[in-house]
């Protein structure tokens, strides 16, 4: 039986549309959520992010604002910037885009977005809400995975989970969220030994280790879903040519575009081995998005929507 595509782009609309029914209610009280998005520089991938978060933003109806530094900023002009996002009440969200340049103390930057309005889920603060349960504003791409997983109907609770990969963006929140639903949770790393055996364990693979298609048949159980988080630009013929063999019409494209995308789970292997999969692009990335879009509507509901709020 060909593996069901778990389609990122509907579920994203899906979303939006239940926002969108939000948005109306908290607009008759007068309230418009903003995000402010801080992008530091020029680093192409970043900027192409930033670009689409304010473009849903705009689509959405969200007021949003792209502050953006230059590359030699300080540490404490970031700090000052921050403090004074953190003072504007028509800012709820707050969003810093990473990776700062060197000479940035991230981690101090990070620490100084209010908690109330770290749409991104970073702050430490939050991090201890997802840990101990408590309510929080959960990081992006790990909430937009258990979307995907609720939405598309796969059984979580008494599942083995397997996470590759243990960044505090992605790795370690992911894994505690399926934990919180009852999976049993292993996260491996670059130290893991004989990872495509502890891999094969699972009923739900989590690719999140950022190495174009490492993720090869021999690390999937037949049938299992496979959530790719892996967002890899290739550039190089071979390695298309390689990765792509026998799908002429992805060659053609990185003909035509010099560069093509590639997940951290080989394409033709997830397709050929697992019973569901999310496609990259086209899977997880749009539910990033979405769920930034609704950790910013969040964040207003709780900070500005009063004691008579929606929910
Ligand atoms: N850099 C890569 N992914 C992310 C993300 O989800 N949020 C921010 N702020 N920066 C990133």
């Amino acid at each position: 039986m060909p593996a069901r595509i778990l389609n990122g782009n509907l579920i994203r609309d899906q979303i939006l549309s239940e926002l969108r029914a939000e948005l109306e209610t908290l607009e008759s009280r007068g309230l418009r959520p903003g995000l402010a998005a801080v992008l530091v520089g020029h680093n192409p991938a970043s900027e192409i992010y930033v670009r689409n978060k304010i473009k849903a933003c705009q689509a959405l109806g969200l007021y949003s604002e792209k502050i953006a530094p230059p590359e030699s900023v300080s540490t404490e002009d970031m700090l000052a910037l921050v403090a004074e996002l953190n003072r504007r009440d028509e800012i709820d969200g707050i969003l810093v885009q990473l990776p700062l340049p060197p000479q940035v103390d991230s981690k101090r930057v990070l620490l100084a977005v209010d908690p109330a309005k770290d749409v991104d889920g970073f702050h430490p603060t939050n991090l201890g809400c997802l840990v101990t349960q408590r309510p929080g504003l959960v990081a992006c791409t790990p909430a937009g995975i258990l979307e995907i997983l609720k939405r598309s109907g796969i059984p979580i609770a008494g599942r083995r989970a397997v996470v590759i990969g243990r960044s505090d963006i992605v790795g370690k929140p992911v894994a505690l969220l399926l934990l919180h639903e009852n999976a049993t949770v292993t996260i491996c790393h670059s130290k893991t030994q004989d990872l495509a055996a502890v891999a094969r364990e699972a009923d739900i693979l989590v690719a999140a280790l950022g190495r174009p298609a490492m993720v090869t048949r021999d690390f999937i159980r037949p049938g299992s879903t496979v959530i790719d988080v892996g967002m890899n630009r290739l550039d190089q013929a071979a390695d298309v040519e390689r990765i792509f063999a026998g799908q002429p019409a992805k060659i053609e494209e990185f003909r035509q575009k010099g560069a093509v995308l590639v997940g951290d789970a080989h394409p033709g292997d997830v397709a050929a081995c697992a019973g569901a999969y999310t496609p990259v692009p086209g899977g997880v990335g749009p539910l990033t998005i979405a769920m930034l879009m609704s950790n910013t509507v969040k964040a207003a509901r709780l900070r500005r929507g009063g004691p008579h709020g929606p929910r």
